[in-house]
């Protein structure tokens, strides 16, 4: 693991970056791939270490993926044609392969084992495990079947109609890949909406998925087709730049072809609500998911308070969120996000422990963070603790802390944006 010194930063950002592909519909464009008939082809993938993670699955599956001139291309075996893996399938650091791989093998009719890093081995399986099993899934894992190493012996399975419990899309598209595969109807129903990126990709296949405001059907589908996919930046990974721009004085930063899906876009509606300066160009509706280009000015924020629907809308956002809020004149009061404790680390606690060694006045609660801002922010001695966006969310931190910050294990940003220090390099210049 490797640990990186920075200083604040004396220029301002300017210039503009291609964000890299959404992580969450570079996963689901390898399963959609894999699973249809015929040949996808994928542009903007992600290579993150995440994504590679499930291309690493598919290929264990018998399926066929090569780089070919920057773009993926997968040839899809058919839903009925995935070979049994002769390897335990290692996820690495990656929960949405974990958790979709899962609902879809277990109408498979073969027998898998999973398992991951050490983090992945914390990560609660049995909302996914739950609704599985009432299909009529067989899935035996470590605690009770709630952690990794977790084997599924495929079988045939029944649809469900099934209240979702929480707000995640990894377990509705668990089900959802289920579904496709069960007998009968499969309907889901959310509280709070939460990305809808795999009914998308799954309609665009040609699958059998009806959806209405709060509620999805999917019927068997027995053959999907392959598609031309293009992956819109990631908003997740747009946002450490939008609040970055925001926060270094004198700064202008365009970020090229972003997604802007709704389910996404909670991280825009709060940087607006609290008086970022954020204006749009290029706006492209496409087959999949909507995107556009995205310029950010500096500007001051004023606190706000964050809670309900908008929480899934920007889950993954909430660390960066946190550090705009130490910034910002007032408190913020960031409510409903319990969901933050079982992430790649306990992002309640990580975000609040590493904010308070830079000086910030932030206070953890049960179910979310408070905090109180302006705040001159202080170099220290911080950790990523092996979490992709807490890492990220400290070199931006770093950008305004005054004095060098160290930052622990910052290659854990390699998940979700290894590209991340050359384009703040291209913006610093
Ligand atoms: C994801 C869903 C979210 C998100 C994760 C990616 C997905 O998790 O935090 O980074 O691709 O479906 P939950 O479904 O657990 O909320």
């Amino acid at each position: 693991m490797t640990d990186i010194n920075l200083v604040k930063l004396s220029s301002n950002l300017k210039g503009e970056i291609t964000i890299p592909g959404d992580k969450s519909i570079s996963h689901r464009s390898i399963i959609f791939g894999s699973i249809a008939e015929g040949q996808t082809i994928v542009e903007n993938f992600l290579t993150g270490e995440d994504c590679l993670s499930t291309i690493y699955c598919f290929k264990l599956l018998g399926v066929k993926i090569d780089v070919v001139d920057d773009k993926i291309h997968i040839n899809g075996k058919g839903i009925s044609s995935l070979l049994e893996p002769h390897e335990v399938l290692d996820v690495g650091n990656s929960g949405t392969t974990l958790r979709l791989m899962s609902g879809l093998l277990s109408a498979q009719n073969f027998h898998t084992v999973f398992t991951g890093d050490d983090s992945i081995k914390k990560r609660p399986m049995k909302r996914v495990v739950t609704p599985l099993k009432m299909m009529g899934a067989r899935i035996l894992g470590r605690n009770n079947g709630d952690n990794t190493p977790i084997s599924i012996e495929g079988t045939e399975l029944s649809g469900i109609r099934y209240e979702m419990p929480i707000a995640s899309a990894q377990v509705k598209s668990a089900i959802i890949l289920a579904g496709i595969q069960a007998n009968g109807n499969t309907e889901i129903l959310e509280e709070y909406k939460t990305r809808d990126h795999t009914e998308r990709m799954l309609k665009a296949f040609g699958g059998n998925i009806t959806i209405t405001e709060n509620s999805i059907l999917v019927k068997k589908s027995s053959k999907l087709v392959g598609q031309s996919v293009y992956v819109p930046g990631d908003i997740s990974s747009a946002a450490f730049f939008m609040v970055a721009a925001t926060l270094v004085k004198d700064s202008r930063v365009k970020l090229l072809k972003v997604g802007m899906n709704p389910t996404r876009t909670g991280i825009i509606d709060v940087l607006e609500n609290m008086g970022a300066k954020i204006s749009y160009e290029n706006v492209f509706e496409e087959a999949f998911e909507p995107f556009s280009d995205i310029v950010v000015e500096s500007g001051n924020l004023i606190a706000s308070e964050l809670d309900g629907s908008i929480i899934p809308r920007l889950i993954d956002e909430i660390p960066i969120i946190a550090l705009a809020a130490t910034q910002a004149i007032g408190t913020t009061i960031i409510k409903g996000a319990e969901e933050l404790k079982v992430k790649e680390t306990n992002r309640i606690d990580t975000v609040v422990t590493q904010l308070k060694l830079l000086g910030a006045n932030i206070e953890a609660t049960s179910d979310g963070m408070v905090i109180t801002g302006p705040t001159q922010l202080k170099g220290n001695v911080v950790d990523s603790n092996g979490d992709h966006r807490i890492g990220m969310m400290l070199v931006v931190a770093s950008l305004i802390a005054e004095g060098t910050t160290t930052i622990k294990n910052i290659d854990a940003i390699n998940v979700s944006y290894p590209n991340f220090f050359k384009h703040l390099e291209k913006l610093t210049h």
